[in-house]
């Protein structure tokens, strides 16, 4: 009789320890490590099975290319994230807080692809997929649906299939017969991967893993889960507001500065073409407290509104609460405003809110969150045909951010007269109508804008 095996995994993030322990080593955190039953049936990882056969080295322009024809998903924004669409053989995996809308994602993009697909869930019912299906748009010929957990039966099925394109939803919920832990434990989800990525290197077949985010915003598994996959697609928006990002954390076969934006509709994910113009609300009076932060998000310009209030503290310690904003960046941010430029803010209240229930960490939104804090303190609203774009200093200096051209030309685009900058910034070629005022300071904010 096989001889159970046992070993300790951090749960967080895949460490693996011989006998118990309360922190893991490796990734500092209490209480994490678990015994997990593995048992091998054959040596070595299944991962290296069939690459160890036939290997010789080779020279780089030996190697003939197969001519690589990558899958379009129809979708824009998913394409661009993926860098024009899906590799052959290649692995992405797609991460998200429960709800947000992974298996609606996956579900409308086969839906509208010409390929058959094999669709496997472990976690919601055929009927539960049907149903949504129909609120979906798209055809429905070529999919498949299987609700199945067990990767044996998973490959079994797609010997049959022979499918285009293979969705996981999620990698969480599969087990292999060849390891006894329980699903969604740390060796179950690297075996189970090991075996999908091995069988899609070998069919050319491109696989798809849905996975879980834990509360730290990683996916749940071990960070190796990463390491093996070719591809790490984040989606991510506050479940309260419409609009979705995605992006790609890892690609080995793209750019990961690019942005896909959607909006979650009654009938499914809308792709936003023109992020712009949803991020800003569309109120025509100038109100104080709002400023217009020209952002780039990876490679994609976005102009951002951002609004603030401050008020009197009723309290003894004053509130500095951010939705979508770091709230330790704010908090420097008013520590340079009182000690740069004189404004007592240490008594106030203050709320900092970016529109569309996104969170941006952009630094060249400094400028236009000082902007907005001064107008809301002041009472003062500020032109709404101007935005700002820079990132501010310790010692209140106004300092240059990256891309300014494109944000320039994203403020040109959407009808903008003047944008503030910083005069460190190198030469920008002229635009058109857009007037771009350089600043150096804080102080020279305050004087411009008031
Ligand atoms: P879902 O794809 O199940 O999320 P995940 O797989 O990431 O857990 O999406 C769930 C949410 O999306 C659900 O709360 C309802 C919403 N939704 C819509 O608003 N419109 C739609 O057409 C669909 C299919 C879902
Ligand atoms: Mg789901």
């Amino acid at each position: 009789m096989a001889k159970t095996k046992i070993a300790f995994y951090c749960q967080n993030c895949g460490a693996s320890y011989p006998k118990w322990q309360g922190k893991c080593n490796a990734c500092g955190e209490w209480n994490t490590i678990a015994e997990e039953v593995i048992e091998k049936s054959s040596p070595g990882s299944p991962g290296m099975s069939r690459a160890s056969s036939k290997n010789s080295a080779q020279k780089i322009n030996q190697i003939d290319l197969k001519e690589e024809t990558r899958i379009s998903t129809r979708d824009k924004e998913l394409d661009r994230v993926l860098g024009n669409g899906i590799v052959p053989g290649s692995v992405i995996l797609l991460g998200g807080e429960p709800g947000i809308g992974k298996s609606t994602l996956m579900l409308q993009m086969v839906m509208q692809l010409d390929k058959k697909t094999l669709y496997i869930s472990g976690e919601e019912s055929l009927q539960q997929i049907k149903l949504r299906a129909d609120r979906i748009e798209g055809k429905q010929d070529t999919t498949y649906l299987l609700a199945a957990t067990n990767t044996q039966k998973i490959l079994h099925q797609l010997e049959n299939e022979k499918p285009d394109l293979l969705i996981i939803d999620s990698i969480q919920t599969l087990h292999t017969d060849r390891i006894d832990s329980s699903p969604g434990s740390i060796s179950q989800i690297r075996e189970c991967a090991s075996e999908l990525i091995d069988l899609a290197k070998h069919a050319q077949t491109p696989v798809i893993l849905i996975g879980h985010i834990n509360k730290q915003g990683s996916i749940a598994g071990p960070k190796v889960l990463e390491h093996m996959v070719d591809a790490v697609l984040q989606f991510e928006g506050d479940r309260n507001h419409a609009y979705r990002i995605l992006r790609a954390q890892k690609n080995r076969f793209g750019s990961t500065h690019e942005l896909g934006i959607y909006e979650m509709e009654v009938n499914g994910l809308r792709p936003v073409s023109n992020p712009s113009d949803i991020l800003m609300s569309k109120v025509d009076v100038n109100l104080s407290g709002t400023a217009i932060a020209a952002s780039v998000e990876g490679m994609r310009p976005l102009l951002i509104e951002i609004q603030a209030l401050v008020s009197s503290a009723v309290y003894g310690t004053p509130q500095r609460t951010t939705t979508g904003y770091s709230t330790k960046r704010l908090n420097m941010l008013l520590a340079v405003l009182e000690k740069r430029a004189g404004f007592k803010l240490a008594a106030k209240d203050v709320f900092l809110n970016i529109t569309g229930g996104i969170h941006v960490d952009d630094p060249a939104l400094d400028l236009a969150v000082v902007a907005s804090i001064l107008s809301s303190s002041e009472n003062v609203p500020i032109d709404r045909t101007t935005c700002l774009a820079a990132e501010i200093g310790l010692a209140g200096e106004v300092r240059p951010v990256q891309r300014v051209q494109l944000r320039i030309a994203e403020a040109e685009k959407m009808g903008f007269d003047s944008i503030i900058i910083s005069q460190q910034t190198e030469k920008v070629t002229s635009p058109t109508k857009i007037q771009v005022k350089r600043i150096q300071t804080i102080n020279e904010l305050v004087d411009l804008l008031f």
